[in-house]
């Protein structure tokens, strides 16, 4: 298989126009098997639920080329799990586990010339979602809808790669007590815009959001979870059931104790303890593991001892761990890793 001419070194995280990509249907009650299509343009009513109500969930995962050649894909069954539980909670039809991990498969495959080379640094990423499709006015679920999958080659999400980030503590929240925070609903994308825009114009890499309910808590940013670690190389992350349940970040919690003999916690995280910390990351399938350098709370500036010239030690070596595994370097954890080819 030929590899497309790309350079793949320098990939940032942004769309590319694939090969192939998966479409399936779900009209009077149930979906339709589902096929590979070239064409990457949706036609769709001017009243699709999707645009009006903004009725639409997503996934997304990565396919690696391991050292031994093979293209495999991380933990996807989470991913599915993880739509299905997005679907239910924005009153969507659920599309069935193994159909997804086997179309996952199938977009893969389809679009092989596209999956980077091993020790590129770049990555296919993969974009599971679906949408209400049918025309809808009155406030209410669509009754039909289209599950898509395309794929894109992308390097690292944030620019300068392994350079620790500046954050601020955002005055804006990702998500309500009881609301969509802890699914993967478009629209908490759509109502992180507004942030993510202020604190790129202010010069930040990213938003710590706090707990909306008190203000007091670590809760994530707006594409990822956060890790830290305290002085003594314990692994924290916050726990609160308005944040995302990050497949990276229960894997690396997994690394952390079980490869790397770590003590782990996952618990409240009050804003007050942040400046106690040795080391911060941001963990997710686009962010890997980004390390954080610096928070700033309202021009009171959080600098973490592990610096701003590169990852601390233990989040590097999560990193390596974490990245071993999904290369094909370090032996997985038994299914963690799906092949394809
Ligand atoms: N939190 C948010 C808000 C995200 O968008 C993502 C990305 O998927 C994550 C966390 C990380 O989740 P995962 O590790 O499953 O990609
Ligand atoms: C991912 O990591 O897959 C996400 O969906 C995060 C998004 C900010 C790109």
């Amino acid at each position: 298989m030929e590899k497309k001419n790309l350079d793949w070194q320098n990939l940032g995280f942004g769309y590319v126009t694939t090969d192939k990509r998966f479409v399936a249907n779900y009209k009077d009650g149930k979906w339709d098997e589902g096929a590979l299509t070239e064409d990457p343009n949706i036609v769709m009513n001017e009243c699709a639920g999707v645009l009006q109500y903004a009725q639409t969930c997503f996934e997304g995962l990565k396919a690696y080329t391991t050292k031994s050649g093979h293209i495999v894909t991380f933990r996807p069954d989470l991913n599915a799990d993880r739509l299905i539980s997005s679907c239910k909670r924005l009153e969507m039809p659920v599309f069935p586990k193994e159909k997804f991990i086997d179309a996952v498969s199938a977009v893969v495959a389809a679009n092989e010339a596209w999956v980077p080379p091993f020790g590129s640094g770049a990555t296919l990423y993969i974009r599971p979602y679906i949408f209400g499709i049918n025309p809808v006015i009155g406030v209410k679920p669509a009754d039909e809808y289209q599950f898509r999958i395309f794929a894109t080659p992308v390097g690292p999400y944030f620019k300068g790669g392994a350079k620790p980030l500046t954050i601020k503590v955002s005055d804006f929240d990702r998500a309500a007590p009881k609301g969509t925070g802890n699914i993967k609903a478009g629209a908490n994308y759509a109502m992180s815009l507004h942030a993510i825009v202020t604190a790129h114009q202010e010069g930040f890499d990213e938003n710590m959001y706090l707990d909306p309910a008190t203000r007091t808590k670590v809760e994530e940013t707006g594409g990822a979870n956060f890790l830290f670690v305290t002085k003594d190389n314990k692994v924290v992350t916050p726990k609160s059931d308005s944040i995302l349940p990050s497949i990276t970040r229960r894997s690396l919690m997994v690394v952390a104790k079980e490869y790397l003999g770590l003590e782990v916690e996952e618990r409240e995280v009050y804003f007050d303890e942040v400046k106690d910390f040795a080391e911060c990351g941001l963990c997710g399938t686009a962010a890997v593991i980004s390390p954080v350098g610096k928070i700033v709370d309202h021009g009171k500036e959080i600098c973490l001892p592990s610096g701003m010239d590169s990852m601390g030690p233990v989040t590097k070596k999560l990193y390596d761990t974490l990245t071993g595994i999904q290369m094909g370097e370090i032996e997985a954890p038994k299914g963690w890793i799906h092949v394809i080819k």
